[in-house]
């Protein structure tokens, strides 16, 4: 690590002591953190993000240490689950302790935890010597940040950034819910995605058979257990569009979008819709890779460079061979990023 980097970690680590914000790498997107014992810290974040205060974050451990004061109930299944996947792209959410303010959890009384992946990330904890409650480094509900740059575009002088690599997998962690249960002296698991992301619950299924716990996936999202969840996230101020017909011819496309563009409203959720003013001249088309790790990577810095542009239009077809689990915790993104959707 050089000199630069060791001296930034120990500037983030100062600023996180006394109570600011400090924009972090981390595997799967940049995080904007703050120490999870500072109120006016974690304030700072909500206000900073422009974030309604009812969206809890996810706090944030460098070792299984820091995470067992941070819930009531570290059990066996969890204990598994960390063993295999952490540090990583892994977000548990468990019955938190009193360690962890209602600030953090919008008043749930679980708390979601994490161990990023990440060599600074995890200097940064262990310097602050404490866990760091971190939502992705965007304003609310729009673009999460895959480079460094993108944070400080975000947030302009406002938020001191430690200097990383690009995140390498680029969508944010997927978020598992655990409830345990002990029903006539046995331990009874209830598992429930709230968040696609990398891991996948196949591998969660792949890691659990090797063991004799009693569980079950449950599908239904109470919404109260996942108040962060909207239906539209990521989005762009230009048209996003996501076309499902692949053989829809471009002359079509453009003559669908100049009739349907008209129609969409001004705002979407907060977010300011630039509607073309004539008949539509140019669409950017999002060239994901077809590996959806790759994929997983490019969609939030080709959603960022192809909005600054300014075309009339973003566009991304999509493809039978966009199918697998990996693709579902991509597309998640896109159907919440995009504005209209044709076939
Ligand atoms: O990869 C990630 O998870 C990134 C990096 C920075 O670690 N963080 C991130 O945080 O994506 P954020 O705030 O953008 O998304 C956290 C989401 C919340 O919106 C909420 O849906 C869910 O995680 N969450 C957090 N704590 C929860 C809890 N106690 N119960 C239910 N859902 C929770
Ligand atoms: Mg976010």
């Amino acid at each position: 690590m050089n000199k630069s980097l060791e001296h930034q970690i120990d500037q983030a680590a100062q600023l996180l002591k006394s109570g600011d914000v400090v924009g972090i790498p981390t595997e799967t997107v940049y995080g904007l953190a703050a120490v999870i014992h500072s109120d006016s810290g974690i304030k700072k974040i909500f206000s900073t993000k422009e974030r309604p205060f009812f969206d809890p974050l996810i706090v944030h451990v460098a070792s299984l240490e820091q995470a067992r004061f941070c819930t009531t109930d570290w059990n066996s299944l969890v204990e598994v689950l960390a063993q295999n996947f952490w540090p990583g792209p892994l977000t548990m959410v468990l019955p938190k302790s009193e360690l962890i303010s209602d600030l953090i959890t919008s008043g749930l009384p679980s708390v979601g935890l994490r161990w990023p992946r990440h060599e600074i990330a995890e200097k940064i904890i262990q310097k602050t010597g404490a866990p760091l409650a971190a939502p992705s480094a965007n304003k609310f509900g729009r673009t999460s940040p895959t480079k460094a740059s993108h944070v400080r575009e975000e947030f302009k002088d406002q938020v001191f950034v430690v200097e990383g690599q690009d995140s390498e997998i680029g969508i944010e962690s997927t978020v598992l819910s655990i409830k345990h249960d002990i029903v006539s002296q046995k331990d009874q698991y209830r598992l429930s995605v709230l968040r696609k992301g990398a891991v996948l619950a196949s591998q969660v299924d792949r890691v659990l058979a090797k063991h004799s716990f009693d569980y079950r996936w449950s599908e239904t999202i109470d919404k109260k257990e996942s108040p962060g969840h909207m239906k539209h996230h990521y989005m762009p101020s230009i048209p996003f569009v996501i076309c499902r017909n692949p053989a829809r011819k471009l002359s079509e496309l453009s003559e669908i979008l100049n009739s349907k563009l008209k129609e969409l409203p001004d705002e979407i959720e907060g977010v300011k819709i630039i509607k073309p003013a004539k008949q539509i001249a140019r669409i950017e088309f999002l060239k994901l890779s077809a590996d959806p790790a790759q994929a997983a990577r490019e969609i939030y810095s080709q959603l960022r460079a192809a909005s600054s542009r300014n075309p009339d239009a973003l566009c991304f077809i999509q493809m039978p061979s966009h199918s697998g689990e990996m693709w579902e915790s991509i597309f998640d993104r896109l159907y919440k990023a995009a504005s209209l959707i044709v076939d």
